[in-house]
């Protein structure tokens, strides 16, 4: 039977995706832009076997449950439609990077699963088809397929809705300090969180045009190596997406104290003349964004803070390779 590995990196979003036009297809209301990490990534090695009777998918050395693994077994579900099988499939997943803490570990999971599902079943599909498959199994997986910066474009269907590369070999040294303040499962999922902000939130419509703002601001910043400006934009952008949370009806917050108080820490260096800025996904943990000399200063300071093992240190990463072809 064949075999095939992939790995896929996760990406932090500096322009971000918060809503669902279409919630099956996973179509976004808004485009989005990010940066894909070295640091943190998934390995999936997915075997299509006829003596199975179902899916088999296996996440860090324990068995899912079919309610666990559904949006596997949707992608895998595409896969054996588009290469016309019906072969049940066993899929083992080693994710490298703190599953659900708002680490974005879903995109390098459904980037990397699309790769390996759909080599070992005998397709070939070109970057742009396994942007698409990988969108179907979470949004933010959509830009995993690529290194670097990368913008998804909405799009308005399936067939328009996939990631492209904005500036995949990035020179620029820059890093982003993820602070892992919390490494337990979110309690809102990002998934639900979106949808009520969508259906809720008042300031749902100004969203959208703050992010057709800062993506039409932010390309020639990074373009031009501006890194006030691209910093500038990602924090603006993430406070304004958080804004979202706590104007849905309930409210909620992805913000623990830890966050609030890493977030004055980043203020705090900035106003001591360290140029850095923040910025959060659905859960606690801080990305801080930076520039690599200042790399020694902002690692000291957040050790000091919160632990040294809690500071991790990613840079620019690439786009999602095989490990072994079938
Ligand atoms: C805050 O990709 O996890 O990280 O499409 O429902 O699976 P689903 O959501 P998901 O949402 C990511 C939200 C975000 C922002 C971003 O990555 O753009």
């Amino acid at each position: 039977m064949p075999t095939s590995i992939a790995r896929a990196h996760t990406n932090i979003a500096l322009v971000k995706y918060w809503g669902k036009a279409d919630t099956d297809l996973i179509i976004p209301q808004t485009s989005s832009l990010s940066l894909t990490l070295d640091q943190f990534y998934t390995d999936t090695s997915v075997t299509f076997d006829e003596r199975l009777t179902a899916d088999q998918v296996v996440v860090n050395h324990q068995s899912l449950s079919p309610t666990a693994s559904r949006k596997v077994r949707h992608v895998l579900d595409l896969v054996r439609h588009q290469a016309q099988t019906t072969t049940f499939a066993q899929v083992t997943s080693q994710n490298h990077v703190p599953t659900a803490a708002g680490l974005a570990s879903s995109a390098s999971a459904f980037a990397a699963l699309a790769a390996a599902a759909s080599r070992a079943a005998g397709l070939t599909l070109d970057r742009t088809a396994l942007s698409r498959l990988a969108r179907r199994g979470s949004g933010s997986a959509t830009r995993s397929i690529f290194g670097g910066f990368v913008e998804w474009q909405a799009g308005h269907d399936d067939a328009t809705s996939y990631a492209v590369p904005f500036q995949e070999h990035v020179t620029w040294p820059i890093a982003m300090v993820a602070l892992v303040l919390d490494p337990h499962r979110k309690k809102v999922s990002s998934r639900q969180g979106m949808q009520a902000s969508v259906t809720t939130s008042p300031y749902y419509p100004a969203w959208r045009q703050v992010v057709a703002q800062d993506l039409a601001a932010i390309k020639p910043a990074i373009l031009a190596q501006d890194f006030p400006i691209v910093g500038t934009i990602l924090e603006s952008n993430a406070m304004r997406m958080h804004a979202l949370t706590l104007s849905a009806q309930p409210a909620y917050s992805y913000f623990n104290g830890d966050s609030l108080a890493a977030m004055q820490t980043v203020r705090d260096l900035r106003a001591a003349g360290t140029a850095c800025y923040y910025t959060l996904d659905a859960g606690p943990n801080v990305k801080v964004f930076c520039q690599a000399a200042d790399l020694p200063t902002i690692t000291q300071r957040f050790s000091a803070q919160f632990g040294a093992d809690r500071v991790l240190v990613a840079h620019p990463g690439p786009g999602v390779q095989w490990l072994s072809e079938p």
